[in-house]
């Protein structure tokens, strides 16, 4: 699912008339001018990241696994609709070796070629045209080791394996079109030895059994709102589960007991930070919501839609706070390339120092203080574009980005600030963004020409003036 104006283009393009030679059938006449579709989609991060052509509508993903050898077993089928008139066209794919590939249930030929999953089909494939590809693929995966970024993807445990895949780790587990642009509902359904945990983004089917069959139980859970690749998730193991409601909807907690030190509050704090993120940034935006503490050693939480995953465990209550404020900013209101990454981490960051002054600890302006005194090295850096190395740091993104937001608020005051945060995450609901979509709600909302103040906070490596 990619912004609107996409899908109206290739609705422009179905309606162009065919006109075939004669004694040509028209099929054959339009088949010769396919073209490929593009192996990336430009993200100036990712240039390899996603591939054109084709807009994904769901992912079906079936994983047999068994933790004692790492082993998978996986059948992932992928429902598109093309975009242009394709000859072939490319899925992102790092993972274990492939078995088949079919496109509307024929064999189609493939090939690999660094990330890339080059897929020819016996026919082309019309623009407008809804189609399906299956890929199955056995062996055992491994997580994307990025020289800067440090580890991503499946990261196979002591007792299973779990998933954290931003930015790029999504191709480690499924052949996907890996960029945040395209948005995609999922259905997973995990077999696993009896007695084996599983979790996923969304909702268990069946209390999270489906079916028992020679040792192994399958489990289904579904992800039914728009979701962006690097956010799908399973986590197999051992877990203690926990179960409740929060904000209307389910909430399911579930940590590894060699974590269990750090989980204690897990639950608890997940609820608490659920109800209070409801008030201050507007409706939760999925079905159901939750975390999961398991040890991964990536040294990282990561904000999993609807279901976060904190590595070791979280540890202490603001950084449940933040991943699940990435819930309304970076995963509802997701982003369209990766440079704009202060929308998820400056929003999610900021989202901590308003839980702190409405909770009894210092105030945003207490904390804004201390950091703006510093003669740090985030001053020498470009928020608004930090660069791929960058992209996490923690300064830049994170620290200058949340101070970006609350000079925003001093300046436009809080009663334009708070009501304009719910604005953001209602008009986006589910959408991706840009930094320019921000700066042009932050204008409207406030009737004030803000680009030299965003300018200077987010695209001048200098401190700004107050
Ligand atoms: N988005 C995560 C968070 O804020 C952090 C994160 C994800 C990360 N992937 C990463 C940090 C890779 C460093 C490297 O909570
Ligand atoms: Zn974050």
């Amino acid at each position: 699912m990619f912004p609107r104006l996409i899908s109206l283009a290739a609705l422009a393009a179905v309606s162009l008339p065919l006109i075939a030679p004669a004694g040509a059938s028209a099929a054959t006449a339009r088949t010769e001018t396919f073209k490929p579709g593009s192996a990336g989609l430009g993200d100036p991060y990712f240039p390899h990241a996603g591939n054109g052509g084709y807009d994904v509508g769901h992912y079906d993903i079936k994983l047999r696994f068994t933790p004692k050898s790492h082993h998978l077993t996986a059948t992932t089928t992928i429902t598109a609709t093309a975009t242009a008139d394709l000859s072939r066209f490319n899925l992102d794919y790092s993972g274990p070796k492939i078995t088949k590939v079919e496109v509307n249930g024929t064999r189609a030929s493939y090939r690999r070629t660094g990330q890339e999953l080059v897929v020819t089909p016996r026919h082309g494939l019309a623009s407008g045209s809804q189609f399906t590809v299956e890929v199955s693929y056995a062996g055992t995966p491994k997580p994307i080791k990025d020289k800067a970024l440090g580890l991503e993807g499946w990261i196979n445990t002591k007792d299973g394996a779990t998933v954290v895949s931003e930015p790029d780790g999504a191709r480690s587990w499924f052949p996907a079109n890996d960029n945040p642009q395209d948005k995609a509902t999922f259905t997973f359904h995990v077999s696993v030895p009896v007695g084996v945990t599983v979790l996923a983004n969304g909702e268990p089917k069946n209390a999270g059994i489906v079916g028992v069959r020679h040792g192994y139980t399958t489990s289904k859970w579904e992800m039914s709102h728009p979701m962006a690749t690097y956010l799908a998730m399973v986590a197999i193991g051992k877990f203690k589960v926990t179960e409740g409601m929060v904000a209307g909807v389910p909430s399911i907690t579930a940590y590894d007991p060699a974590v269990a030190k750090k989980s204690k509050y897990l639950h608890r704090t997940t609820e608490k930070a659920v109800q209070w993120e409801s008030k201050v940034f507007g409706p939760y935006p999925f079905s159901s919501t939750g975390g999961i503490g398991d040890k991964l050693g990536v040294g990282y939480a990561l904000e999993t839609q609807g279901r976060p995953v904190y590595d070791g465990g979280p540890g202490e209550d603001l950084e449940i706070v933040h991943e699940l404020a990435h819930q309304w900013f970076g995963d509802s209101v997701g982003l369209r390339s990766w440079k704009d990454i202060w929308l998820n981490e400056g929003f999610a960051s900021y989202a901590e120092w308003l839980y702190e002054e409405q909770h009894g600890g210092p105030s945003a302006q207490k904390t804004f203080d201390k950091y703006y005194k510093q003669k740090a090295h985030f001053w020498d850096l470009k928020t608004g574009n930090p660069g791929r190395k960058d992209m996490f740091d923690w300064n830049a993104v994170y620290l200058r980005g949340a101070m970006t937001l609350h000079a925003l608020r001093v300046k436009i005051g809080d009663d334009v600030f708070f009501p304009m945060l719910k604005t953001w995450t209602e008009e986006h609901r589910h959408g991706t963004v840009t930094t320019r979509d921000f700066v042009e709600l932050a204008e409207r909302s406030s009737g004030q020409d803000l680009d030299p103040f965003f300018d200077a906070w987010l695209y001048t490596a200098a401190k700004p003036k107050l």
